[in-house]
């Protein structure tokens, strides 16, 4: 088999970056991304058979680790049986049965491919359902490359907002309103300033984008009461937090009730999945019932259904699922914590559940355009290091680690070991360079 590096070359020259999907090249830390051929439990292997602990987790989706026996054993019964038939399957309405039971907010779904999608689709029930256009967004949350979230805030409150891309129209840009993440009075400003006219408001569940920074249950139930207030929609994204945080996602975490959720990640147990669920009479705005268009031939595919039911049902079947990833995280970031300070490194770690953030500075900056340009490079050259101790940490110092049921007190040891020659490492070259 070809070494990374030839991959890397012979994809640069037909690929855009040599990837599918921009973070995985690389270009946010040092060296170059490495070809994986297979993963089990906890670890991946390269084409070179280099062995890592993984800590990306497919970004989210592996919350049982890589290549669960359960759901591979499940996968392979129903690819036997046909991968895809453009009509329903009984698959479906399982898998909406299993996210309506646990999920508060959400007495129907629709099931999609894609996070974006479901976030997109979402947004046109949201303005087709109120008959209005504008869209209250976050700074610092990502929400897929929609293209009217793909945009920066204007200069000045409530102005509206520039494309972040190429390739997106002013007009998607100029319907989006940016504001700061828990930014209360900017947010009944902004109500107060168009009262008839913001369609929606969407926030992560817990945003965990760029960095990791939980709202307080105040800012989401103020978002909650200013969306009814104002006959608009809440849409919580929960593409992150869906099953993540515990069974009934961010919405339970907090308490809430929005009027939209979005699913992917984990509803899908790794394959292609998204999905967006609401009150009936809403979702009944969605066609065939109602018009607001939205389609795919793909959607609700009997092996995407069968992988989300599979692992919803090992969550389900060991009732401490969550309390055990809270222990192994919690183990692993004080572990982390300790040897970063016994080398002197500055780091402060965020965690929610089965969530961590590691930012390389004294002080944890308070919402996301608060982090350092210094914190990104100490963070690019501990990701370069860690990945030659045999550590697959996140490719991006505003990427969150994912940490799955498979990574036992064992294998946080393991990791321990290797961040200790990580940092090791990164201290001896910086003193090389003084
Ligand atoms: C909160 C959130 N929403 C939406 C998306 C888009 O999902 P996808 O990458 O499946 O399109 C992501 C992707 O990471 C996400 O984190």
């Amino acid at each position: 088999m070809k070494t990374s590096k030839e991959l890397l070359q012979k994809a640069e020259k037909i690929m855009p970056g040599g990837v599918s999907s921009p973070v995985r090249a690389f270009k946010a830390v040092k060296g170059d991304p490495v070809f994986i051929k297979e993963g089990k439990g906890p670890r991946i292997i390269d084409v070179e058979n280099n062995a890592y602990i993984d800590y990306v987790m497919s970004f989210g989706p592996l919350i049982l680790g890589h290549a669960n026996q359960y759901v591979i054993n499940k996968l392979k019964e129903i690819a036997e049986k046909g991968t895809s038939f453009g009509a329903p399957t009984p698959l479906e309405v399982e898998l909406a049965e299993k996210i309506i039971t646990h999920h508060p907010a959400t007495d129907w779904v629709r099931f999609v491919n894609s996070g974006t999608e479901a976030v997109m689709s979402a947004i046109r029930l949201a303005r087709g359902a109120t008959k209005k256009d504008k869209i209250v967004k976050f700074e610092g949350c990502y929400h897929g490359h929609v293209d009217h979230l793909l945009v920066k805030a204007g200069s000045g409150l409530a102005t509206f907002s520039i494309a972040s891309s190429a390739g997106v129209t002013e007009g998607a840009a100029k319907d989006t309103i940016v504001l700061k993440l828990g930014d209360e009075e900017s947010l009944k400003q902004v109500f107060e300033k168009y009262p008839d006219e913001i369609a929606a408001v969407i926030i992560e569940g817990i945003p965990a984008n760029m960095g990791l920074f939980p709202q307080t249950s105040e800012f989401m139930r103020l978002i909650e009461k200013l969306s009814k207030q104002y006959s608009s929609m809440f849409i919580l994204d929960e593409v992150i937090t869906g099953f993540r945080v515990g069974l009934g996602g961010a919405t339970q975490y907090y308490n809430i009730k929005p009027d939209i959720v979005t699913f992917g990640k984990i509803i899908g147990g790794g394959l292609p999945v998204g999905a967006y669920g609401g009150r009936s009479e809403l979702m009944q705005n969605i066609a065939p019932l109602g018009s607001v268009y939205q389609a795919g031939t793909l959607s609700g595919n009997p092996l995407a259904m069968t992988a989300g039911i599979a692992t919803l049902e090992k969550i389900e079947e060991n009732k401490g699922t969550y309390s055990v990833l809270q222990n192994n995280t919690e183990l692993l970031t004080r572990n982390i914590s300790e040897i970063a300070r016994e080398q002197d490194i500055p780091l402060n770690i965020t965690q929610i559940a089965s969530m961590f953030w590691m930012n390389f500075s004294q002080t944890k900056p308070q919402t996301p355009d608060m982090i350092t340009k210094q914190s990104v490079e100490i963070f690019a050259d501990i990701h370069y290091y860690a990945l030659k101790n045999g550590l697959y940490l996140p490719p991006s110092a505003y990427e969150i680690g994912f940490v799955s049921t498979e990574h036992t007190p064992e294998i946080i040891e393991e990791t321990t070991e290797k961040l200790i020659e990580t940092f090791k490492a990164y201290n001896q070259v910086q003193r090389e360079k003084t």
